[in-house]
This record gives C-alpha cells, sequence and structure tokens, in this order.
C-alpha cells in the first residue's frame, strides 16, 4: 500500500512511525512533513518516507498529487484541511482518505454546532449560551457572575477560547469577538459556557459512522509554565494513561459521552469516520464535554501510538471501510510520557533557525522516541522552525519510570533559549 499523511507537527511524526512500522505500507508519503519525519524509513522494505513541499491547506495540490501518484490512501492530521473540506473533495474523486468529512469535522470546526449537538442529546456539558448579538452575550455573562469561558464559533489557531473570571473580562472578549473581530469571521458567533471546575482529560476515540472504540484516557499540559501557569499553549506535554478514572469510571463517560454522541450522529445524518477527541472536565457532578476535536490529539498522539499494539493501517482503513466493529484495540501495560521542548517566547513570538544537539544521542536512549514538530534539515543540521520544536516520549512499566526517562532525553538536548515544563505527568504522582 502507498500512504500519503497530511500534516507537520509531532502528531504527524507520531503517525508517520507508527504507520512506518506496519508490513502493508510499501510507500509513504508526508505533506509537507518536518525534519523528523524525513529520517523515519519503512520497517517493511526500508524505503525512506519522503517529504513532499504542499501545505496541508492546498487542496487542489494535494488532490493531484494523491491522484499521480497513486495514493491508496491518505490520512490528514491537522483539523484545517478537514474543516476546508478535503475529505468530500477527494471522496469526489474517487480517492480514498481518512478523516471525517466537513459536515462530522463541524464538531470541532463549529463551537456553536457542537454545543447545540451536545444539548440536543442530551450529552452533559457546561451551561452555555449562543449569541451574536453582543448586549445579549453580555448579559448571559452576567447571569453567571462573569465567570465564564468565551468561545469564538470557528478556528482561530488554538486562541479562541477566553476564560474570564469577572465581568470586565467577559466583556473584553465578547467586544473582542464580536465588534472587533479579533479572529475574524470565526467571531461571527460565539458560544458563552460556565466556567466548569475540575481536572481535565483528553478522550479519545477511533470511529468508522456506526462504532467507536474508546482509548485509555491521557492528559495534555495545555499551560506554558510549571504548575499550570502562563499563558495557554497547543500542548507542553502528555501523558497515558492517567490514575484518575477507573475502568468502571471510564465505562460511565462511554455510556454517558460516547454512546449518545454515536446515536446523535446516526440522527443527525452525520457520518464520523475518523477520530473524536472529546476534551472532558471531570466535576463534582460528574464528567462534561467542554470541547470537541476532530483529529488526533498533538502531543496526546505521541503517547498513545507508543502505547498502541495493533498495526495502524489496519485501524485506519477500518474506519474508512466500516469495519471497525471487527477490531480491537491493543495498548501495552505500559505507561508513555511525552515531554514537549519549545521555542523560548512560545506561545509567543519567538526565533528560529536554533541550532538542536543531542539528538543522536537521546536516540540512543531506550524505550525513547524524539517526535519532531518544529523542525528543519539544514546542511547536516537540524534546526529550529515552529513554536513546539520536539515532543521527546518515553515508556516505561510505570508512570514515574517513563517520566524519568522521558527526563533524561531531554536532559541530552540542547538548543537556545529552549523551554519545556519539568512537571509533566506530576500531577499523577
Ligand atoms: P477548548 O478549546 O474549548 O478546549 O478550550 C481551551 C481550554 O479552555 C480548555 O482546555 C480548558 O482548559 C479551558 N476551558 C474551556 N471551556 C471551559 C469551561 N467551560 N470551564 C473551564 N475551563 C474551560
Ligand atoms: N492537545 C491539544 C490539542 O491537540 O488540541
Amino acid at each position: 500500500m502507498k500512504l500519503l499523511v497530511i500534516g507537520s507537527g509531532g502528531r504527524e511524526h507520531a503517525l508517520v512511525w507508527k504507520l512506518a512500522q506496519s508490513p502493508h505500507l510499501t510507500h509513504l508519503w508526508c505533506a509537507p512533513g518536518n525534519a523528523g519525519i524525513a529520517a523515519e524509513r519503512l520497517v517493511h522494505n526500508q524505503s525512506v518516507v519522503e517529504c513532499v513541499p504542499l501545505t496541508a491547506e492546498d487542496l487542489p495540490r494535494l488532490l493531484a498529487f494523491a491522484q499521480e501518484h497513486h495514493a491508496d490512501l491518505t490520512v490528514v492530521g491537522p483539523d484545517h484541511p478537514l474543516a476546508m473540506g478535503i475529505v468530500d473533495l477527494f471522496q469526489s474523486h474517487g480517492l480514498r482518505i481518512w478523516g471525517p468529512n466537513r459536515k462530522a469535522a463541524q464538531f470541532e470546526s463549529s463551537k456553536v454546532f457542537a454545543q447545540s449537538f451536545l444539548e440536543r442529546h442530551g450529552i452533559p456539558t457546561a451551561p452555555a449560551g449562543t449569541f451574536t448579538d453582543p448586549a445579549l452575550a453580555s448579559r448571559f455573562a452576567a447571569s453567571l457572575g462573569g465567570r465564564c469561558a468565551v468561545k469564538a464559533d470557528g478556528l482561530a489557531l488554538g486562541k479562541g477560547v477566553i476564560i474570564c473570571r469577572d465581568m470586565a473580562q467577559a466583556d473584553r472578549a465578547i467586544e473582542d469577538i464580536l465588534v472587533r473581530k479579533t479572529f475574524g469571521a470565526a467571531g461571527d458567533q460565539l458560544v458563552i459556557q460556565e466556567l466548569l471546575q475540575g481536572m481535565e482529560l483528553s478522550l479519545h476515540a477511533l470511529c468508522d459512522g456506526v462504532t467507536a472504540h474508546l482509548f485509555p484516557t491521557s492528559q495534555d499540559h495545555k499551560r506554558a509554565l510549571d504548575d499550570d501557569q502562563g499563558p495557554n499553549t497547543g500542548g507542553m506535554g502528555a501523558y497515558s494513561p492517567t490514575p484518575f478514572l477507573t475502568e468502571s469510571e471510564l465505562n460511565h463517560v462511554r455510556q454517558v459521552i460516547l454512546d449518545p454522541w454515536l446515536q446523535g450522529c446516526a440522527a443527525d445524518g452525520i457520518d464520523y469516520r475518523g477520530l473524536l477527541y472529546p476534551g472532558i472536565m471531570l466535576t463534582a457532578a460528574g464528567p462534561k464535554v467542554l470541547e470537541f476535536n476532530a483529529r488526533f490529539g498533538d502531543p496526546e498522539t505521541q503517547v498513545y501510538l507508543t502505547r498502541l499494539e495493533n498495526d495502524l493501517v489496519e485501524l485506519l482503513e477500518a474506519c474508512v471501510n466500516g469495519t471497525l466493529d471487527r477490531v480491537a484495540l491493543q495498548w501495552s501495560q505500559t505507561a508513555s510520557v511525552c515531554v514537549i521542548m519549545a521555542s523560548g517566547g512560545y506561545p509567543g513570538s519567538y526565533a528560529r533557525g536554533k541550532i538542536i544537539s543531542g539528538l543522536a544521542e537521546a536516540s540512543q536512549l531506550r524505550n525513547t522516541k524524539v517526535f519532531h514538530a518544529g523542525t528543519a534539515r539544514q546542511g547536516d543540521r537540524i534546526v529550529t522552525s515552529g513554536g513546539r520544536v520536539l515532543g521527546v516520549t518515553a515508556w516505561a512499566a510505570d508512570l514515574p519510570s517513563a517520566r524519568t526517562a522521558a527526563y533524561r532525553a531531554v536532559d541530552q538536548i540542547k538548543f537556545e533559549d529552549a523551554c519545556f515544563r519539568r512537571d509533566i505527568a506530576s500531577k499523577a504522582l
């Protein structure tokens, strides 16, 4: 089989690394990929993974590439091409592609769509309202005492959610989104949710339109600094499993969130094939959905795929073919920890082109994998080229050992102004 993976982050490196282990693959392209992806080889025939200089949003060229090179399956990593309808486009040309179609991807691309789905199908979520009028939005925020999450409807590079603790902050957020249009058309509508208290977890489920298989739990660390301080980021580290849900509690989550979600999709004519990633809060009143993503999490993918024992090509094929009911997910009994090394200044502005050293030393360590995100090759050197640079991942029999191993690898790697959290997974210990 010949596969095309779309994307360039740590998530896509983890997908490529795992897919490359499949005996089914004879060729793998990644558009646009990164320096780490370009260094991967297929286990089956040792052929190198080929990076193709096409961006994830360049739908016409991606389509032409897949047609010309007879890709048997295209795997979409990031949210944007899904929201743009890449799946519908490929399918209309008879190509096989993994990921939700445009209608299904609205779970992530429209907060208004997701909120109304949750309410319509009785899935536990925060009390919320949807608004286009700033005065009505402000009145609703006031009814919550100003303690609310103000969310631009559309995709906003992960910055469209503003957490407010008083009315001054809420009014500023409403004004920014609806009046000043900080997020452009993504802010034509907004959702205001009551601020929930509790432990936040990531759920992942593979879906084929009818069947959904839930992964074990994982937890991301969204704030830039230790002890959950500093600004929100794309994610500074993750680990799996978490100790916060027992098997029976996870079953409860399946019953109150995943099952009604599947029934809701059937009732609404949504054919969801791909990965559903609900962000949930474990509140005193039970688990509640904060948001949906329509793709694998980053850095959750790095910890999940280092624990997954199935052939990933077979799983993704089963999603596309509607045969997920015939496979069971298999997880190793290990724990996995991923520490993100980022450029100084991230999530604000940062420099690029810093030389990264120690990658070879870190790659010698057992049960350790350094996934690349914002990296590029410059001659014989690897340099930084993005905010999140590396996802240093290690797995071991238990969480403390996995964590120690991940930080041992982090300590081998150096680049100017590197920053990373020292407390990944510490909530669980
Ligand atoms: P979202 O993109 O909707 O997940 O929001 C980004 C982050 O904002 C989440 O990961 C949470 O940490 C936080 N957040 C979103 N909604 C709420 C809420 N209703 N209550 C508390 N925190 C929230
Ligand atoms: N882990 C956060 C995200 O993928 O959106």
